[in-house]
């Protein structure tokens, strides 16, 4: 199950975190990996890390925001690895502000990064995904990092829910765009709960900015309280998911959305 034997892979924002996860279980799994982020040292680290003596995995610089980034970053993984059979969008920020308290720069920035990031990742890395499908007996495969905050409203950043949601949505658009066109590209989106990241303690700050305290830990036990598994999430638990969506078990999803939450969103 989930192997992923021959099939290259670009994960944007793959320097830390959930994508970082990804890219190494992606190797695990047989791939050939290009990490692309803003992150130069920690990306470089995490490539060399997860390759170890194989040239297994790659760090590119990549800033989601500029289409130019994306045409070389793509070309660069072509050029090394022989063609692109999977996309992951997955870098993202988080805000953690009211819509109040949150300014038109901060909005435009949160739009940049959650949404024209992965309208260029998709429209750039197509051509690539649509030449490899021709030739394998399932075709390629996108998945888009959404949120549980990309199903259900936010407590915490409306800002980002709306963001989240145009990804949900934009997943399943370009699922039914490219089946009808005949392209063999499945496009499915995953929705994590509170995951154990950099991004994650954000949100612990900005719960507890909320509660009207500094008192972080109690912020994060509230957080944990919300998920009836009695956990938060590791990057390992999306990264699973993620690699399962990528793969030719889940040759028969597009258009779908992954919920991978502890039951947050079941409550
Ligand atoms: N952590 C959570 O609780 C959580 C929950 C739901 C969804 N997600 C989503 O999962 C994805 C990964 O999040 P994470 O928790 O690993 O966060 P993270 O902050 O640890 O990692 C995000 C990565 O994206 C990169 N990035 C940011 N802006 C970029 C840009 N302009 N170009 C290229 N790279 C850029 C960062 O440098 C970083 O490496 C995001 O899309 C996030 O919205 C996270």
């Amino acid at each position: 199950m989930n192997r992923l034997d021959g099939k290259v892979a670009f994960i944007s924002g793959a320097a830390r975190g959930i994508g970082a996860a990804t890219a190494r279980l992606m190797v695990e799994a047989g791939a050939k990996v290009a990490i692309g982020d803003v992150l130069d040292e920690r990306g470089r680290e995490t490539a060399q890390t997860i390759a170890g003596a194989s040239d297994a995995a790659t760090y590119l610089h990549l800033d989601v925001t500029s289409e130019d980034e994306w045409t070389t970053a793509v070309a660069a993984t072509v050029a090394r690895f022989g063609g692109l059979d999977i996309l992951v969008n997955n870098a993202g920020l988080f805000l953690g502000k009211g819509v109040e308290e949150a300014s038109l720069d901060e909005w435009h920035r949160l739009c940049a990064v959650n949404l024209t990031g992965v309208f260029l990742g998709t429209k750039l890395a197509l051509p690539a995904l649509r030449e490899r499908a021709r030739q394998s007996p399932h075709g390629s495969a996108i998945v888009n990092l959404a949120s549980v905050a990309g199903l259900v409203g936010s407590q915490l950043d409306p800002l980002y829910s709306l963001t989240k949601g145009g990804v949900t949505l934009f997943t399943k658009s370009t699922a039914l765009e490219f089946a009808r066109k005949g392209y063999r590209v499945r496009v499915n989106s995953i929705h994590p709960g509170v995951i154990q990241t950099d991004m994650g303690d954000q949100t612990f700050l900005s719960r507890a900015r909320n509660l009207g305290t500094n008192d972080v830990d109690a912020a994060r036990r509230l957080a944990l309280s919300g998920h009836p598994i009695g956990r938060l999430g590791t990057p390992d638990d999306i990264a699973r998911g993620i690699v399962f969506l990528a793969s030719d078990d889940a040759a028969f999803m597009t258009g779908a959305g992954l919920v991978v939450d502890g039951g947050l969103t079941a409550q």
